[in-house]
């Protein structure tokens, strides 16, 4: 009878051999909440897709942007629901658009307590629901929406978004964003390029929850799902133009991506946990069929150990009340 030679499960005896022997950690300013804020709501109206989630009036906006920096998460993204859209995403740049005007108020409650971020995207407020303006033959017109973006980024920086989070995939947008926001004085503001943003099935229950007006698709800007190389390029891209930091969208089916990306660029990079990656796990909790806690601690831990140095997720402020918790 031999004896094994190596003994890796040595490692794994006691809970104190195994929290010490842990490699990847997840703490609380590593975790950004996406809200919604919606036009013309009295009360936070909750989002069918996403259970637990709901579109906040801006009053409600701001009591849950303050228990947000309670519990030290790292930040907040927030996402307007406009009560009116047209064909240019006019309420975007309106310094009295709804998203406007919530980053201002939010800014007033919590200031720099946790890093409030803004989503810079003219989707949530056209009426054809494309995340650019459209040429006469219906195609996203990449440069015209360029200037939709310099003209939005502006308005975000002097409502006191910190950092404007660029998620519509035209070419040249943080090179645009940055030029417009440096011209203007705002060299402080950050910029959060959505660099491999793949189009897909996984933002599902987000179209119900910004009252998506889409038909038809995303493919002809953001990536295709089997190409990952291309995600690698528009992180160098974004990098290069200058991005604070690249992320990757979605999170759990591009972990592979990801890895790369992290591997490719000196930036932080971080991930989305999208509504369609929430909205599995809830389903499969509301039956009973998976421990809702675990299943969400193990995502954020294996998007962390892939390469996020931070995650955009719905439970941050759940997560970070249970991290703490454990300590
Ligand atoms: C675009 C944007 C989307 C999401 C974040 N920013 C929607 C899209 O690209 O279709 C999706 C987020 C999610 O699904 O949780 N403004």
């Amino acid at each position: 009878m031999s004896f094994p030679e190596h003994r890796p499960r040595r490692l794994r005896r006691t809970p104190a051999v195994r929290r010490l022997a842990r490699e990847t950690h997840l703490v609380p300013s590593q975790l950004v909440l996406p809200l919604f804020v919606r036009e013309g709501i009295a009360e936070p109206s909750p989002i069918g897709s996403m259970p637990g989630t709901v579109q906040h009036s801006v009053d409600s906006l701001r009591r849950a942007v303050a228990d947000a920096a309670e519990q030290r998460i790292g930040g907040v993204m927030l996402f307007g629901v406009p009560e009116v859209r047209d064909a240019v995403g006019s309420g975007a740049d309106d310094p009295a658009g709804i998203l406007n005007r919530a980053t201002e108020a939010v800014v007033a409650e919590v200031g720099d307590a946790l890093v409030v971020q803004t989503d810079l995207c003219l989707d949530e407020f056209t009426d054809h629901g494309h995340c650019g303006v459209l040429r006469d033959d219906g195609a996203v017109d990449n440069d015209a929406t360029l200037e939709r973006y310099t003209a939005m980024g502006l308005a975000q920086a002097r409502a006191g978004s910190a950092m404007l989070g660029l998620s519509g995939m035209m070419d040249g947008q943080v090179g645009a964003v940055r030029e417009a926001l440096d011209a203007e004085g705002f060299t402080d503001t950050l910029i959060l390029a959505y660099s491999a943003k793949y189009a897909g099935a996984f933002y599902g229950p987000f179209r119900e929850a910004v009252d998506s007006q889409l038909t038809g698709d995303r493919r002809s800007y953001q990536l295709d799902p089997g190409n990952g190389r291309e995600g690698v390029r528009e992180a160098l891209l974004d990098v290069e133009e200058g991005a604070d930091v690249v992320m990757v969208k979605p999170a759990l089916p591009y972990l592979d991506v990801l890895a790369d990306v992290k591997a490719s660029v000196d930036v932080p990079v971080w991930a989305y946990q999208v509504s369609g990656e929430y909205a599995m796990v809830e389903a499969a909790a509301a039956h009973g069929w998976i421990d809702r806690r675990g299943a969400i601690m193990e995502s954020l831990l294996g998007i962390r150990r892939a390469g996020a140095d931070a995650i955009l997720t719905y439970w941050a402020v759940e997560a970070a009340r249970w991290l703490r918790a454990e300590l």
